[in-house]
This record gives C-alpha cells, structure tokens and sequence, in this order.
C-alpha cells in the first residue's frame, strides 16, 4: 500500500471518554482509570479495527482550578502514568502503536530518551512520544519551579529537549551489539558515541544505556497549534495533531506546517497531520444525537465554567449565569497557557452572542476538535471529504465517551472506511513507522 493513499487512525485514551460527561453514561466503567484490564480490552479493540496507535495524553499533576467542578469531571485527575500502561500493553497487542504524551518541560531527556527506548524495545518498534510543554501551571509545583515558564521559553526548551532525546536515541549504531562469545565481545566500542550536550537548559553527556531502538527512534508526535508549536512540528515532528474545528482551517493548518518543513529541508510526505475528531455514532442519526443530549444535558454549569475559565487563563465566570453571554471583557488578550483553546473560546464566544451554556455546550465536548454526530456513513462522508481535499493525513479520534464509542467506530464506521478503500484491510508493517509510511531515521552517525 503506498504512503497516502489511505487515511491514518490513532485514538486518544481518556478513560471515560472526552466528553466532560462521559462517565455518567451507563456503559462508562466506573474505576477505569487504574483497570489494567481495561485498558487491555480498549487496545485489542483499537488493534481489532486497525488502528494505527493507541494514545494516552498527558499532564504530570492534577489540574489547578475548582475543586468543586473537577469532582464532577475527574479528567487527569486519577490516572496511570502513561508509559508505565502502554509498557503492560506492549505485552498483549501486537501492532497497535503505542503512543504518550511526556512532558518537556518536567521530565530529563535522558530519563525520556531511556523510556521510551526501551518502550520501543518491549513493543519491537511501535512507539511513539507526543512532545507537549505543558499548559498547566500547578504541574511545575511537582517539580520543584515555583514560576511557569512563558510560552516562548517552554518551546525553546522543548526544541533544545528534544534535540538531545534524538541525539541520545543515536548513541549506539545499530550493529554496536555483536555479542560474539568467540571473540568475547559483547559490543563494538567503536559503534558507541557519547553526545557531550550543553546547551540553554540541559548538560547531558550521555550515551544512552538502551541499544538503539528498532525504530531508529520513537514516532514523534507534536499537538501545539501556536506559531511555536507549528515550527516545532516542522522541525521534527512525524505525526501532527491538528485543533482545527473546520475543513478551511484544518487545510490551512496543514498546508502551513508543510510550507514551514521546507525550511528544515524536510518534504511534506514525513509528516502526518492528524485531525482532532470527536465522535458519537449511531444506527440511526436519532440515536447518535440522543446519545450526545444525554452527556450534553448532564455537563454541570460548574464544570462548563470550569471547561471555559481553565482553557482562558483561569478567568473568573463564577458571577456570569449561565443565560447571559460572557462580556468580552473577562477574556485576556493572550495567554501564556495554550494559544490555541484560548483562540478557540474567544472565537465561539463571539460567534453570534451566545449564552454561558450555549458557549460550554459548544466548547466542552471536543475542545480542541471537530464534533461529529451522526451515524457510520456520514462520518465516513466527513473523514473522507477531509482526507481526499488535503484538509487531514487521517484522524486522532477522541470518542465522546468510552467504550462505547470505540466500539461503534470499530464495528461500524472502519468497515464502511474499508468498503471505500479509505482504509487498510490488514496491517501493512510490523513496526508503527511502517504502518504510518514513515521512513526509519539513519544514525547521525552512520
Ligand atoms: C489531540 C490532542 C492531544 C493533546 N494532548 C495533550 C496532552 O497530552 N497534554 C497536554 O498538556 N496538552 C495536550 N494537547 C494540547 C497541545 O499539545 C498544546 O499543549 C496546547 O495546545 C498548547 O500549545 P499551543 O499554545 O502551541 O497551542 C493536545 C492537543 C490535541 C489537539
């Protein structure tokens, strides 16, 4: 199958769901966030419909806010800690890629660069790291940093972060281990390069104590939608998850991030852009759009201010009643948390004067991300209108609730994706590269 031709899937692992209101819904489990078993049932489910990667999105801290509303929406309040659940999955999928958000600006490159070598080394080459700076300013708290770094600052530190993590990936050529017992030479000393980094941020000597990975290195994922995160992912990234809630701005998103990789002598075809897409399926377009009323009515008016204050800066809706519009006036002129959901706020807000409600109902089931509900063939209409017009490389499914939704989208909507020749019928490679038609990186060595 050539690179192109059909779209590419990952689903994002929120245990219940993305929709504040996803763990209300009868079939949510209740305790999910710490069921391995779980989590086994969603990754064969993911591996049985073929996607490309299973992926646990991130932050190293609970959320900073009101207590009061996260107690209805436990979202990154009780988790695992994502490599340590994609190190078990590793051990009963056999293709599924398996992707996590790790944060640079709280984690070492050399503890990453370890990791996730070795996660790529357990799975036999299905990794991948989505590389996030992190919006929330408690996380630093966990770490020692009174102050959270701008936004400016976050990604230089992201770039110089990642720029060692690859370095450090290359530490051993991929013939250094020759484990001949004849010569007794357990490795070729001069197949082993030390980085000798020091920069802005890190010093870090290296090599990396992890033969090279079977990828070469991780899959990297970039999710920023800001000017940073844009040059970012043009820089380095594979993968590229895309916040755009139309087809217009999606393909302008994508075009943009192609036109930048020139600069980085890159070509447009390394690189997959992903579209944020939140689904609820139905048999019938009736029965996805009770489904969605059912979590819809049960977002608490708390957790819809909160959904909206902790995407703007934490401003203060306590006082504004959820029938009257947000004054214009609450929303700061920038943020330094994330650019792009504060954009996405302000812009729905001012879209024809809705109420507080109208506004959360609007912003909170998807955030960053187009909403579809409706039933298989429409999505399918949708996801190939998309793909075929150069808005989307595929799609990052972040299902309104789960299982119930992956399992739709598996039973339902891939079959129709494969009856179009949209989708593949089988897996093409063995590794996540391989199934994502990226090329395997050669060693800055070699
Ligand atoms: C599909 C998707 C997944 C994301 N996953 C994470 C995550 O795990 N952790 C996180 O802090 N931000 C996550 N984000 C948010 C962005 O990565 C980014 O941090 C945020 O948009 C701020 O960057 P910006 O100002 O460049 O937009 C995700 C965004 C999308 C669209």
């Amino acid at each position: 199958m050539k690179s192109g031709t059909k779209l590419n899937l990952g689903i994002l692992v929120d245990p219940h769901g993305n929709h504040p209101a996803a763990w209300l819904h009868h079939e949510a489990v209740l305790g999910a966030e710490i069921d391995a078993r779980y989590y086994l049932q969603l990754a064969q489910k993911a591996e049985q419909g073929l996607f490309d990667f299973l992926f646990i999105a991130d932050s190293p801290g609970l959320r900073q806010g009101n207590i009061q509303a996260f107690k209805r929406w436990p979202v990154y309040m009780a988790q695992f800690e994502p490599v340590t659940v994609l190190s078990a999955l590793s051990m009963v999928t056999e293709r599924l890629g398996l992707a996590a958000t790790v944060s640079t600006s709280y984690f070492e490159p050399f503890n990453l660069a370890r990791q996730f070598a070795s996660l790529d080394h357990l799975s036999g080459g299905r990794s991948a790291w989505n590389v996030v700076t992190t919006t929330n300013p408690s996380a630093g708290k966990n770490f020692g940093r009174e102050h959270f770094e701008d936004h400016a600052t976050r990604y230089r530190r992201a770039r110089e972060f990642l720029q060692i993590a690859l370095g450090l990936w290359d530490s051993w050529d991929d013939d250094a281990f020759v484990r001949n017992a004849k010569t007794v030479e357990y490795f070729d000393p001069d197949k082993l390069h030390t980085l000798g980094h020091k920069g802005e941020f890190y010093s870090v000597r290296g090599p990396l104590d992890v033969p090279r990975p079977p990828q070469g290195r991780p899959v990297i994922i970039q999710a920023g939608g800001s000017d940073a995160g844009r040059e970012l992912a043009a820089e380095t990234a594979e993968v590229v998850f895309c916040g755009e809630r139309t087809f217009e701005a999606a393909k302008s998103f994508r075009a943009d991030v192609h036109q930048r990789m020139a600069r980085y002598g890159r070509s447009p075809d390394e690189l997959k852009s992903l579209a944020n897409l939140t689904t609820v399926i139905g048999r019938t377009q009736a029965e996805a759009e009770e489904h969605f009323e059912f979590l819809q009515a049960k977002i608490h008016p708390d957790v819809g201010r909160e959904a909206i204050s902790i995407d703007t800066g934490y401003i203060d809706l306590s006082q504004v009643p959820i029938d009257q519009s947000i004054p214009p006036s609450v929303f700061p002129e920038d943020t330094e948390r994330s650019k792009t959901y504060m954009k996405l706020v302000k812009d729905i807000a001012a879209d024809g004067n809705p109420t507080l409600e109208e506004v959360y109902r609007r912003y909170a089931p998807s955030r960053g991300g187009l909403l579809f509900v409706g039933t298989a063939s429409q999505a399918v209409e949708l996801m190939g209108d998309w793909f075929t017009g150069g808005a989307a490389d595929g799609f990052i499914l972040t299902p309104a609730s789960l299982p119930t939704e992956l399992n739709k989208f598996v039973d339902l909507v891939v079959p129709e994706l494969q009856k179009r020749g949209l989708f593949r019928t089988e897996y093409e490679g063995k590794t996540l590269r391989e199934n994502l038609h990226l090329r395997r990186p050669k060693s800055r060595y070699a």
